[in-house]
């Protein structure tokens, strides 16, 4: 009920992270949160390791369950249930913290949910600007994710509380980023380090294509994504550079490649969100921590008279307060605990 509570853990890629936050009638309160990554353990691999990873979790686990605590000023007999990311993610690295919420949910004598990850993302933006207006139309894009998503309940009721309206065919936004950043050698996770190199660039330096503009045939949906042809051409022109003996221009390219990115994933959240006559637009996921992705979608859908949310970067990528914020919902609408038998599920819809 109504200030219960809830205590979220996150393990599903290279953060480890815990949050609490407290159920209110309107959105969850966020009380404070922790997090440790091992990002840099994975840099000179150019992507996430997964077994680094999943000892990385193991070894960070306990004590950013105690930082959380530390941040909010609660003690473990404080909390009255616990969330978990149950998927999706890597195999491993998702059992750390499912075996985990599982011992405090035994020791604590408390329920323990298991959430999913990009309910979470989308949950984040609760704990900074309120309740979602339903229907609302999330743009979500992470390292793993490009969806646009009809949400109608973050608690999971009703026959079909979120609905994909639209994937990604190929690569994800966030994987297009890492997979550019390690061509051009600038290291692991991509997209902070293209997001600060792109400031000094020309967006308009190179015509980068821009992938599935229009269905391909009509079994595609109008709200499709494909960002594999734009690493290729990314791959090409830089390859061309260095064939010739000629300097690569990474602040350019690394602007023109942003701007073929954010160009597409905001022109089809517009069109889907007025096509389907959704007047709230979120933005979530990791890449929506980018700053020319938040620019253009503030003047896109101002220009559409949508209303847009995205919360605060540091809520953008993976953190244990998002998956706490969906526990909240969920916990709220009445649904049912885990159990016992409660494991990771690495493909998670
Ligand atoms: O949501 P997230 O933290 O983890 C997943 O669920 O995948 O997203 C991580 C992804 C990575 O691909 C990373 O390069 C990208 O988000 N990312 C960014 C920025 N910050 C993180 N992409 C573009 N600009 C950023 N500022
Ligand atoms: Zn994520």
């Amino acid at each position: 009920g109504p200030g219960a509570v809830v205590l979220g853990i996150e393990s599903s890629c290279d953060e480890t992270g815990a949050g609490l936050v407290r159920i209110t009638d309107g959105a969850p309160e966020l009380l404070g949160h922790a997090l440790a990554s091992s990002s840099d353990q994975h840099a000179r691999f150019g992507g996430v390791v997964p077994e680094i990873a999943s000892r990385a979790h193991l070894e960070s686990m306990t004590g950013i369950v105690r930082g959380a605590f530390d941040a909010a000023g609660l003690r473990h007999a404080d909390v009255d249930a616990v969330a978990v990311t149950a998927g999706p993610g890597l195999a491993g690295a998702l059992l750390v913290g499912v075996a985990a919420a599982k011992a405090y949910g035994a020791a604590w004598r408390v329920p323990v949910f298991g959430v999913n990850h990009l309910a979470g993302h989308v949950a984040a933006d609760t704990l900074e600007h309120g309740e979602l207006p339903t229907p609302s139309l999330a743009l979500l894009v992470s390292g793993g994710h490009t969806q646009l998503l009809r949400i109608d309940d973050l608690g999971g009721r009703g026959p079909a509380p979120i609905t994909e309206i639209g994937t990604t065919l190929d690569d994800a936004a966030g994987e297009a980023y890492d997979k550019v950043a390690r061509l051009l050698g600038l290291g692991y996770p991509g997209g902070p380090v293209i997001d600060r190199m792109a400031a000094d660039g020309d967006p308009a330096a190179i015509p980068f294509p821009r992938g599935l503009t229009g269905p391909r045939d009509l079994r595609d949906s109008p709200y499709d994504f494909s960002f594999s042809g734009l690493k290729t051409a990314v791959a090409r022109h830089v390859e061309g550079l260095l064939a010739a003996g000629r300097p690569v221009p990474v602040a350019d390219v690394c602007a023109s490649f942003q701007e073929a990115v954010v160009d597409v994933l905001t022109g089809k959240t517009v069109r889907a969100a007025t096509d389907l006559g959704i007047g709230t637009v979120v933005v979530a996921g990791g890449v929506a921590a980018n700053g020319r992705l938040r620019a253009l979608a503030a003047q896109r859908c101002a220009a559409a008279g949508l209303s847009l949310r995205v919360p605060r970067p540091g809520l953008c990528t993976d953190n244990g307060a998002m998956i706490a914020a969906v526990g909240a919902h969920v916990a709220r609408a009445g649904g049912a605990p885990s159990g016992p038998y409660l494991g990771g599920d690495p493909a998670l819809p």
